[in-house]
C-alpha cells in the first residue's frame, strides 16, 4: 500500500489523497485542490525546500552523513579538500582525480593584486572581517564577469574551484588589514589548511605549523562543510535560484551566516562565557536563561533533538589542541554549563543539546584565533556545501524562489494629501 494523506477542503466537501514520497507531500497537488490558500510556515521550519542528494540529517538521532558517508569517519579518516570534492561530485575522487583536484584549488589561491590593494584599503581600519568577506566574496564576480555563465556545469565548477581556493586569502586578508599587519601570500607547497593558518598568523620569522593545529584545522573545515537546508544554504539556494553569478549568490550565503543565530553564534559563545565570568555564576545565568532574560548561545537547534555529533566530535578535538596550548580558562565554565543545562528541565522538555557552535570558539581561541574571526571560520568551511547546494539546485532547473504571503494590512484607501493627516 502507498503511503498517503487526504486533505478535505471543508468548504466545498472535496478531497485529494497525495503520496508521502520520501517523508513528503508535493504541494503541487495542494495547490490543484486549494488555489489561493497557501501553507502558512514562517522560518519554512515545515517546508522542504528542495530535494537534495547531498546531505543526510536525522536530528531525533543525531547522525550527520555527507553523500552517506557518516561524519564522525570523515572527520577521522578525511581531509578538507577531499570533502570538498566529495560534496560537490557525489563520490571520494580516485588518486588521480583527488591529485587534480588539490592541484587545481592550490592554484587558484591568489587574488588579482589590484583587488588585494583597493578593495581591502576602502574599509575602516578596524571593520569586522565578516563585512570584508562578505563584501570581497560578491566584488570578486566583477573579476570573473565569465561566472555568469552558470548553464555550463564545466564553468561552474571552475568557479567553485576558484571560490574554495581563494576563501583563506580573503578570510586571512581581511583579518589582517583589521589588525594593520601586510598581506601573507599563499605558498602554494602547503596544504590547506596549514597555508591557511601560515597567512592568518606569520608576522616577522617563518610560521612553523603545529601538526595538532593543521590537523583541529581540518576537522573542524570538515564538520562545518554542510548540513543540508540551513539558514545560509537557503540563502545561496533562494538567491542562486534567480541565475546570479556564484559569487554574487555565495556572498549573501555569508550574509546569512554571519547572523548570532546562525554562524555568530560561536563569537557569542565565548562572549557569553566571559560574560558568567565564573564558575559560581553559572547557575544564576542558567536561572536568566529560564526566566527568559538571556539565551544560552551555542545551544539548541532548529533540526537537531539530541546531541548535535559535531559537538561530540569538536569536544573531543579540543583536547588535542590544550594539549599544546594548555587548556582554555573558559573551558571549565563551558563544561559547568552544559552539566547545568543538561539535567534541568527547561531544556531537557524542550530538547536542547550543545550544537556545533558550543566547543569550537574555545578551540579557536586557544589555537589564536581572534573571535571576531570565529564566523570567517565557519564561512571557509561552509564554502564547499553552498557551492554543492548551488550547484545542485542548477542542475534540477529549479523554477525561482518566490513563496508567498497572508496579506495582513490595510484595505484599499485613498491618499490623504499633508496637510490633512
Ligand atoms: N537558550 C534558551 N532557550 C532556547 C534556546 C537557547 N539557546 N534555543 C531555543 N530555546 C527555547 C525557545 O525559547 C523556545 O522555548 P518556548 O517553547 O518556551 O518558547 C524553545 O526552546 C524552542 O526554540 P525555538 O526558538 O522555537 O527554536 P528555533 O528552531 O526557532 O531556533 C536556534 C533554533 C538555533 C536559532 C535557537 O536554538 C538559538 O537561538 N540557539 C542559540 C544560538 C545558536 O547557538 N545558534 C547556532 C545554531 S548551530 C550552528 C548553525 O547551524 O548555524
Amino acid at each position: 500500500m502507498t503511503e498517503s494523506i487526504t486533505i478535505t477542503d471543508n468548504r466545498t466537501g472535496e478531497s485529494l489523497e497525495i503520496p508521502i514520497a520520501n517523508g513528503g507531500v508535493d504541494a503541487a497537488d495542494w495547490r490543484k485542490l486549494l488555489p489561493g490558500i497557501w501553507f502558512h510556515d514562517p522560518g519554512l521550519a515545515t517546508t522542504s525546500g528542495a530535494e537534495s542528494a547531498i546531505t543526510e540529517l536525522d536530528g531525533e538521532n543525531g547522525i550527520l552523513r555527507y553523500r552517506g558517508y557518516p561524519i564522525e569517519q570523515l572527520a577521522e579518516k578525511s581531509t578538507f579538500l577531499e570533502v570538498s570534492y566529495l560534496l560537490l561530485h557525489g563520490e571520494l575522487p580516485t588518486q588521480q582525480q583527488s591529485d587534480e583536484w588539490v592541484n587545481e584549488i592550490t592554484h587558484h589561491t591568489y587574488l588579482h593584486d589590484k583587488f588585494r590593494r583597493k578593495m581591502y584599503d576602502s574599509f575602516h581600519y578596524d571593520a569586522h572581517p565578516m563585512g570584508l568577506l562578505c563584501s570581497n566574496v560578491a566584488g570578486l564576480s566583477t573579476f570573473y564577469p565569465g561566472s555568469k555563465d552558470i548553464d555550463d556545469p564545466s564553468i561552474r565548477m571552475e568557479h567553485a574551484v576558484r571560490l574554495i581556493a581563494k576563501m583563506p586569502t580573503l578570510a586571512t586578508s581581511a583579518y589582517r588589514h583589521s589588525v594593520g599587519q601586510p598581506f601573507v601570500f599563499p605558498d602554494n607547497t602547503l596544504d590547506y589548511a596549514s597555508n591557511f593558518l601560515r597567512m592568518m598568523f606569520e608576522v616577522g620569522n617563518p610560521y612553523e605549523v603545529d601538526p595538532a593545529f593543521q590537523r583541529a584545522m581540518e576537522v573542524l573545515l570538515i564538520l562545518h562543510a554542510d548540513h543540508e537546508q540551513n539558514c545560509s544554504t537557503t540563502t545561496a539556494r533562494v538567491v542562486g535560484s534567480s541565475h546570479t553569478d556564484p559569487y554574487t549568490a555565495m556572498s549573501a550565503a555569508c550574509a546569512a551566516l554571519y547572523g548570532p543565530r546562525h554562524g555568530g553564534a560561536n563569537e557569542a559563545v565565548l562572549n557569553m562565557l566571559d560574560g558568567i565570568g565564573s564558575y559560581e555564576n553559572v547557575e544564576p545565568f542558567i536561572e536568566g536563561v529560564k526566566a527568559g532574560n538571556e539565551r544560552l548561545m551555542g545551544f539548541g537547534h532548529r533540526v537537531y533533538k539530541n546531541y548535535d555529533p559535531r559537538a561530540r566530535i569538536i569536544k573531543e578535538a579540543a583536547h588535542d589542541v590544550f594539549a599544546v596550548t594548555g587548556t582554555n580558562p573558559l573551558l571549565d565554565i563551558a563544561l559547568k554549563l552544559e552539566e547545568a543545562a543538561l539535567s534541568d528541565e527547561y531544556f531537557i522538555s524542550r530538547k536542547l543539546y550543545p550544537n556545533v557552535d558550543f566547543y569550537s570558539g574555545l578551540i579557536y581561541e586557544s589555537m589564536g584565533f581572534p573571535r571576531n574571526m570565529f564566523t570567517v571560520l565557519f564561512a571557509i568551511g561552509r564554502m564547499p556545501g553552498w557551492l554543492a547546494h548551488w550547484n545542485e539546485m542548477l542542475d534540477q532547473d529549479s523554477r525561482i524562489a518566490r513563496p508567498r504571503q497572508l496579506y495582513t494590512g490595510e484595505a484599499e484607501r485613498d491618499y490623504v494629501a499633508m496637510g490633512d493627516r
